[in-house]
């Protein structure tokens, strides 16, 4: 058997942890507008949930937000330390790129990958919209500073989810930059409506606790312009990503159904 058949049937053991596996999903329909055998991605969409999983272990750790539950179960640290979810964590995204080398793509396309994924997450990404996010905790913060903080810490993965099915796929550049505007504004919609989630939301729903960035003086779009406001952004923004994907007609179409969905989600 070879390392990536050996790696995936491993990988067939591991109980699941829940989550919606929206970022992968967002892979294999960005490629699918293309291409119909997923396998050649697959390994790449999986890398992109590590790395979005890393971040969530993290996220939850006392340093950070504190949270006891994710997923509907008690967080990795509340179960098992601190010391084993940093373990947990760090193994997710080292992996994630292992796991990328075994996509069977052109090797190019591998670098790639692996550049766009370690820029999108890393220092000038979602680190860093997650260290400002820590930041202004307990802060009056401006527009300018709260966008920020939302586009880098989750929509640029978000972003970039839909750019390796499109890239994997060899979709054409002018196609690349519709589905990059797309993606920006969706991801933005899906951090607006966690923000949201968090005030209005159910626990048992979302599977994780509510209230909770009001209690620590988050940065969030409620905050900052108020619930109604936030949420006539978030179906703004949705009408424009829509009208965005609209253009490469009937093949977007199941992207144009998720993006009512991401604006209307309950969890
Ligand atoms: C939660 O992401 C963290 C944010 C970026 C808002 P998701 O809501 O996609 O979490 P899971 O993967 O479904 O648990
Ligand atoms: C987290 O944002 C974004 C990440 C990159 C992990 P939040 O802190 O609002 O996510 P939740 O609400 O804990 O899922
Ligand atoms: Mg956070
Ligand atoms: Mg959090
Ligand atoms: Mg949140």
């Amino acid at each position: 058997m070879n390392t990536r058949k050996k790696s995936i049937r491993h990988c067939a053991t591991v109980p699941f942890a829940g989550g919606k596996r929206l970022r992968p999903y967002l892979t294999m329909l960005a490629y699918q507008m293309y291409k119909e055998n997923l396998d050649p991605i697959t390994p790449v969409a999986a890398a992109i949930e590590m790395v979005h999983t890393f971040s969530l272990i993290h996220d939850d750790l006392p340093d950070i937000d504190d949270d006891e539950y994710r997923r509907g179960k008690k967080s990795c640290h509340a179960v098992f330390g601190d010391g084993v979810a940093l373990l947990a964590a760090d193994s997710l995204l080292i992996n994630a790129f292992e796991i990328i080398t075994y996509a069977e793509v052109d090797d190019s396309l591998k670098v790639q990958f692996v550049r766009e994924l370690a820029t999108e997450a890393g220092i000038k990404g979602l680190i860093a919209g997650q260290m400002v996010d820590i930041e202004s905790e307990g802060k009056k913060i401006d527009k300018k500073t709260l966008n920020y903080i939302h586009n880098n810490k989750t929509a640029r993965l978000i972003n970039l989810s839909l750019r390796f099915g499109a890239l994997g796929a060899k979709a054409p550049a002018k196609e690349l930059a519709i589905i990059d505007d797309y993606g920006t504004k969706i991801g933005l919609v899906f951090q607006i409506i966690d923000d949201l989630l968090d005030i209005e939301g159910s626990s048992a729903k979302l599977g994780k606790s509510i209230g909770k960035d009001e209690a620590q003086g988050k940065a969030t779009f409620p905050a900052v312009y108020g619930i109604e406001e936030s949420r006539n952004m978030a179906a703004e923004l949705t009408e424009k990503a829509k009208t965005a994907i609209s253009t490469l007609g009937d093949r977007s179409l199941k992207l144009r159904i998720l993006a009512d969905y991401l604006l209307h989600r309950k969890s």
